[in-house]
């Protein structure tokens, strides 16, 4: 319900009224869309649950004594957005105990919303979904994403595309919304996604939709992921060592 407002925030501005302006570095786009749709999708799950925690995009929330966390990306997909390119979602994970246990990310212009809950599965709309079949990188299309710091993250990052390619995998996109690039890994619309530094908003969400779907996600070493800004890593799980070799 919340991620529906969302999208209908988004398609309200989307392609008029888009009010762009900038935020930390000149690259780093925000737009009216992004700061009304988390004041909706944060005042209707208040509403029902006014004693849990938000951690989201756009604003601080004071801090509650409570093991359940909102993480929230009201508009993932922005610099997208304000292009007219529609390529975006919200995002919008439950945690308990900092552990994802509801994962809803929401593409208003494809009307697709990607669902899971911990260990009940991932789904499409109504369908369940399961991640693609490659077991080899010469499989596998891959997704990726740079973080709006361009420092050395990104060289590293570019030899990273570089190195890939050399292995002759199907193709290298980048489609610019970092949870629904995590929903493509999980329904096999990709095998594959990385990026060097992503915040919780991004991934918390589309990290358990991809885990439910069958796949894997873990940092650049294979660790597990805490809810800090990270490295992603995310596959069907077949190429996943394949792929952080590259990575690592
Ligand atoms: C961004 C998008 C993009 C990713 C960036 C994110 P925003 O989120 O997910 O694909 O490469 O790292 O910050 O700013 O559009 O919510
Ligand atoms: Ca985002
Ligand atoms: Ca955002």
């Amino acid at each position: 319900m919340a991620a529906r407002k969302a999208g209908e925030v988004h398609k309200k501005y989307f392609n008029r009224n888009i009010r762009v302006k900038t935020k930390g570095t000149s690259i780093n786009l925000v737009t009216a869309a992004d700061t009304e749709a988390e004041k909706e999708i944060v005042s209707l799950i208040r509403s029902y649950f006014p004693k849990h925690n938000f951690l989201a995009e756009e604003e601080t929330y004071k801090k509650i004594d409570s093991e359940y966390t909102w993480v929230i990306d009201p508009l993932d997909g922005t610099s997208n957005f304000s292009y007219g390119l529609p390529i975006f979602c919200v995002s919008i994970a439950l945690l308990k105990n900092n552990e994802p246990i509801i994962g809803v990310v929401y593409d208003p212009m494809r009307d697709e919303l990607f669902s899971a809950q911990k260990n009940c599965g991932a789904y499409l709309n109504r369908e369940k979904i399961a991640v693609a079949c490659a077991s080899k990188l010469k499989e596998a299309l891959l997704i990726t994403g740079f973080y709006y710091n361009r420092g050395k993250d990104m060289v590293a990052n570019l030899e990273r595309i570089r190195i890939f390619l050399s292995k002759r995998i199907i193709g290298i996109r980048r489609l610019g919304a970092a949870a629904l690039d995590l929903c493509y890994v999980a329904c096999g619309r990709a095998a594959g996604f990385w990026e060097f530094t992503l915040s919780p908003w991004d991934f918390a969400a589309g990290m358990l939709i991809v885990r439910e779907a069958g796949g894997m996600v873990t940092g650049r070493y294979g660790e597990d992921i805490t809810l800090k800004k990270s490295f992603i890593a995310a596959s069907n799980g077949k190429i996943h060592n394949a792929m952080l070799e590259v990575l690592k």
